[in-house]
């Protein structure tokens, strides 16, 4: 039987150890369908969700679609001697943030770790990807907007936002861009 190599450079994603952070969205219910286009892609999935993601979608949506366990604490049990956000820091292939609230594109520009997400995108090495969501006054807000300038300045990913009609009722540009875009997006950072 013919075997091959798995290598960290690569254009689709089977093999990929991928991140999903999971924010404090209305948006965060899309994430189950973004871990499962992941999953289905061949990726292994870790979902590592904040506590207000948490009122929007239960780790158990995530727990069964990605087969893993949710990483909703720092504080959980380690089975290793590293910390489990510097363990999934060291294996990831990329972390991939969709839905991304104002408040995780802020603490990420000031380096702000106060959570277990926050604290592994500040220690990864590898690539990141942010899907925004927020209503059109928060993305278009000068701090939304400097944050961003930083993030891009520091060699952050951005997918979106989309225009389009928001969860307020409004029309305007701040929904998370769509499940299919975003998986491109992160096929994109393999390249
Ligand atoms: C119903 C509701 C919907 C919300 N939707 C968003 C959103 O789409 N984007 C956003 O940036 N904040 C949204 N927020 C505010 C965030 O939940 C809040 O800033 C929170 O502190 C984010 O925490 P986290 O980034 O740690 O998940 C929403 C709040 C509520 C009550």
């Amino acid at each position: 039987m013919k075997t091959t190599k798995r290598t960290k450079s690569r254009s689709d994603l089977d093999g990929a150890d991928i991140i999903l952070g999971v924010t404090g969205s209305i948006a965060a219910y899309k994430g189950v369908a973004l871990a499962r286009e992941f999953v289905s892609a061949g990726a292994s999935v870790t979902v590592v969700m904040t506590e207000n993601a948490g009122r929007f979608v239960t780790p158990l949506s995530f727990q069964t679609v990605t087969r893993s366990a949710v990483i909703t604490s720092l504080w959980a049990a380690v089975d290793s001697y590293d910390a489990e956000h510097v363990a999934l820091a060291k294996k990831a292939d990329c972390v991939v943030v969709a839905p991304a609230t104002a408040n995780i594109i802020a603490k990420m520009a000031c380096g702000i770790a106060d959570d277990a997400l926050s604290c592994l995108l500040m220690t990864v090495k590898c690539p990141v990807l942010l899907a925004p969501a927020m209503n059109t006054g928060m993305f278009l807000s000068p701090a939304v907007q400097r944050n961003i300038k930083t993030l891009l300045d520091s060699g952050v990913n951005f997918v979106g936002p989309a225009e389009g009609r928001l969860a307020d009722g409004s029309v305007g540009v701040g929904r998370m861009s769509d499940v299919v875009e975003i998986v491109a997006a992160t096929r994109r950072l393999f390249q």
